[in-house]
């Protein structure tokens, strides 16, 4: 269904910047983007407009340029780094007389090259089909579209502009494909949680280097590559740490600045993986002059996530690039926070997984808790705070709850409600195993 990326594409850039001023960083992303999308890059064009102008995003004199630059390096492609509306994208390629991409369609491009695996790639034509069916009338698309390129490789191109029922039914087909596969993955998140076993997500900017730490793990064979988004779909594989401990390692999708609506929404369950993990594992390239805003945006997903709830360790990695040593430190509490290492020669990765096992094992309770007919306020309050995994009502009246949060939580609402640790029992042997993926 997606086709290889058609390389040499020739790309002009239009770097919207509002401040007048263009961000390097933002700037240097944006490159290396499209060029990850195997685009050729003919020329870069700033565009230092405030407020966008509703008809064609930049002003007239700014599109003339680029016209003139299209034609001067016969241009196959401009695209935009920031958002167009599908009106202002439209009025573009009508004016240019050329294909036109924002970055939410260049991303979802990357994507669709790289997606691997079942789940993911539904979840990339979802994505894709719900960000062209706003954008669907191009009349002098239809060779390019044959053709395939940036932008174009995906869902079925001829029948994408030719009616949008069709679409609606592709997209009713791949949600209830979707669901299965998510039901399935909730079942074996279920199993994992059951059979106490702790799930810890590896998650980073794009290219800090999450498969190569990922494999350095697990012996798994994940694709890795020097390329944006060599990880799309979170693989997910069982290690053992030094203390014995077993968890469940889930790797996920690479980060990037304002990742589209349309791909966090597809990829909502795939994510899930991170916001019901124990513990977060944010991999940072530590020698990213970058770094500190790559961090800042990996949280800010997270949080778009809902997943900045979940504790985190901070792993900075590539530390053979750098003259530093491998080390751990720890936070006020004494566990873990964050772990300087490299993927690729090894080092800090026996510190890493010690400060993982130590954090894990002081973080989570999974225990039962036996609460009596007159104590209704505090069982409903455990189930508003998500911490019941499953109850069984007693004889006289109360119930036996399974209860799994983080230890200092459970602590202070035993406290709080008066309750005594004699009210908790560890749990019985699990009997479910886990599944791997
Ligand atoms: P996405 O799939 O794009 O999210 O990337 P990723 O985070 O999975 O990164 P990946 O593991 O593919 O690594 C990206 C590049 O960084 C590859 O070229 C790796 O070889 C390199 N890399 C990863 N870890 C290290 C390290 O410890 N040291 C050095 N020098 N390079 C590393």
């Amino acid at each position: 269904m997606f086709e290889r990326p058609q390389s040499g594409e020739r790309a002009i850039l239009l770097h919207a910047s509002p401040t007048g001023a263009p961000d390097q960083a933002e700037r240097e992303e944006f490159v290396e983007l499209a060029s990850s999308a195997g685009a050729v890059i003919v020329d870069e064009i700033i565009s230092a407009r405030k407020r966008p102008e509703p008809r064609y995003f930049v002003g007239k004199g700014k599109l003339d340029e680029v016209l003139a630059s299209k034609r001067q390096h016969d241009a196959d492609l401009v695209i935009c780094s920031a958002a167009l509306s599908p009106s202002q994208e439209r009025n573009i390629e009508k004016h240019l007389k050329c294909r036109v991409l924002d970055r939410a369609g260049l991303i979802l491009d990357i994507f669709a090259q790289r997606a691997r695996s079942f789940e993911g790639k539904l979840q990339v034509e979802l994505a894709q089909l719900r960000h062209l069916s706003t954008r669907l009338v191009r009349g002098w698309t239809h060779l390019e579209r044959q053709k395939g390129g940036i932008g174009l490789r995906g869902p079925g191109e001829t029948q994408l502009e030719s009616d949008r029922r069709l679409i609606g039914g592709r997209i009713r087909v791949l949600n209830a494909r979707l669901e299965q596969v998510d039901a399935r993955r909730t079942m074996n998140r279920q199993n994992r949680v059951r059979a106490e076993v702790p799930t810890v997500a590896l998650v980073g900017y794009t290219n800090a280097g999450k498969s190569t730490l990922f494999n350095a793990l697990t012996d798994a064979s994940v694709y890795v590559q020097d390329q944006l988004f060599a990880t799309l779909d979170p693989t997910v594989r069982r290690l053992e740490l030094p203390n014995g401990r077993e968890v469940v390692l889930a790797d996920t999708v690479g980060f990037v600045r304002d990742l589209p609506h349309e791909l966090i929404a597809a990829f909502r369950s795939t994510l899930q993986e991170a916001r019901e993990a124990d513990l977060i594992l944010h991999l940072i390239d530590a020698s990213d002059p970058n770094r500190w805003q790559r961090v800042r945006q990996v949280n800010s997903v997270l949080q778009e996530l809902e997943a900045d709830k979940v504790p985190q360790m901070r792993v900075y990695n590539k530390i053979d690039r750098l003259d530093r040593a491998p080390r751990v430190t720890n936070n006020r509490a004494g566990v873990g926070r964050a772990a300087w290492i490299s993927a690729i020669t090894g080092e800090g990765i026996p510190l890493l997984l010690d400060a993982v096992g130590e954090r894990l094992r002081r973080e989570t309770m999974h225990r039962f808790i036996r609460l009596d007919a007159a104590q209704g306020r505090q069982r409903a309050k455990l189930f508003d705070i998500g911490a019941v995994l499953s109850e069984e009502p007693c004889e006289n009246g109360g119930w036996n709850i399974e209860l799994k949060m983080a230890e200092k939580d459970l602590r202070r609402f035993l406290k709080r409600e008066n309750l005594t640790e004699d009210q908790l029992e560890p749990l019985p042997l699990p009997a479910t195993a886990i599944n791997s993926q």
